[in-house]
C-alpha cells in the first residue's frame, strides 16, 4: 500500500470531518497512480453476495471539458431529465426543513439570495460542467441485479469519495447529473444492462473558493438510533 504523507488524514474519524462536498475545484489533474489507487482500495467495499456490481465511466482533463460541453448543451436543449432510476425524492417534514438548511448554506456561501431564481439555476447548471473538476465519474449498476445493486453502489461512491479525501482529493457526488442519464448511456455507449447510479466531480478541491468553505450539520444520534433492550 502506498504511503501517507504528514499532511494526509490518517485516521478514517479524521477523512469523515474533513470530506464534505467540493463543488470548485484547480485545473489540477489527479496522477494516474493516485486515481488507480483509489480505484483498487475502492474494490474492497462489500456487496450483496460479493457481486460488485457497479461499474465506473471514467473521464479525465481534456475528456472531462468534451463531456461537459456536450452535457451542459444538452441539458439546455433537451426537452428534460431522461434518468433511469426515479431520483426525485418526496421531501417532507424534517427532511424538507435539512434540504432547505443546507440550499441555503450552499447559496449563502455564493453570496446568492434567495429570490435570486437565475443565480441560483445558474449555480445549479455548474453541476453539468462537473464544478471545473478535471475528472467525471459516471458510476453505473447493474439492472438485473435490482435495489440491493444500487444500495452496494451507494456503499461503493463513499467508500471512493473517502478513498480520495484520503489522498487530499475533493469530490461531490451529483444527482443532477444521473438524471440525464439517458444522454450518458449515447455518449459513453452505457449498455442497456446498467442503470446509471451516481455521478461523481472529482479533482484536487479549491480550497480559498467560498463555495467550499461552507459545512452542512448532521442530526444528532438521538434522532437516528432507537435502541432496544428487550
Ligand atoms: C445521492 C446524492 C446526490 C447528490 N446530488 C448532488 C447534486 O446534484 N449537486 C450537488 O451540488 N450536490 C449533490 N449532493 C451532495 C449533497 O448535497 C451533500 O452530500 C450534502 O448536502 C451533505 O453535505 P457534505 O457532502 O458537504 O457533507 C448529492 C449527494 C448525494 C449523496
Amino acid at each position: 500500500m502506498e504511503s501517507v504523507t504528514a499532511t494526509q488524514p490518517t485516521s478514517l474519524g479524521e477523512l469523515l470531518a474533513q470530506r464534505h462536498s467540493s463543488r470548485a475545484f484547480l485545473d489540477k489533474p489527479v496522477p494516474d497512480d493516485v486515481l488507480e489507487s483509489i480505484f483498487r482500495r475502492a474494490q474492497l467495499s462489500p456487496s450483496s453476495c460479493n457481486s460488485q456490481p457497479w461499474h465506473v465511466y471514467l473521464t479525465k482533463d481534456a475528456g472531462t471539458r468534451r463531456l461537459a460541453a456536450a452535457l451542459s448543451e444538452h441539458v439546455l436543449s433537451s426537452e428534460g431529465p431522461e434518468p433511469d432510476i426515479d431520483l426525485n425524492p418526496k421531501f417532507l417534514g424534517v427532511h424538507l426543513d435539512r434540504k432547505r438548511a443546507c440550499g441555503m448554506a450552499l447559496y449563502a456561501s455564493l453570496g446568492i439570495e434567495r429570490t435570486d431564481y437565475a443565480a441560483r439555476q445558474a449555480q445549479m447548471h455548474k453541476n453539468f460542467t462537473f464544478f471545473g473538476a478535471p475528472h467525471a465519474l459516471i458510476v453505473t449498476s447493474e439492472k438485473l441485479l435490482g435495489p440491493a445493486a444500487i444500495l452496494d453502489t451507494g456503499g461503493y461512491v463513499a467508500t471512493l469519495s473517502l478513498l480520495a479525501q484520503q489522498h487530499g482529493i475533493g469530490s461531490v457526488l451529483q444527482g443532477a447529473v444521473s438524471l440525464y442519464a439517458s444522454f450518458l448511456h449515447t455518449y459513453f455507449g452505457i449498455p442497456d444492462s446498467e442503470a446509471v447510479v451516481a455521478s461523481i466531480a472529482l479533482g484536487y478541491e479549491d480550497n480559498e473558493h467560498p463555495v467550499n468553505l461552507f459545512r452542512t450539520e448532521r442530526a444528532g444520534i438521538t434522532e437516528v438510533v432507537r435502541t432496544f433492550d428487550h
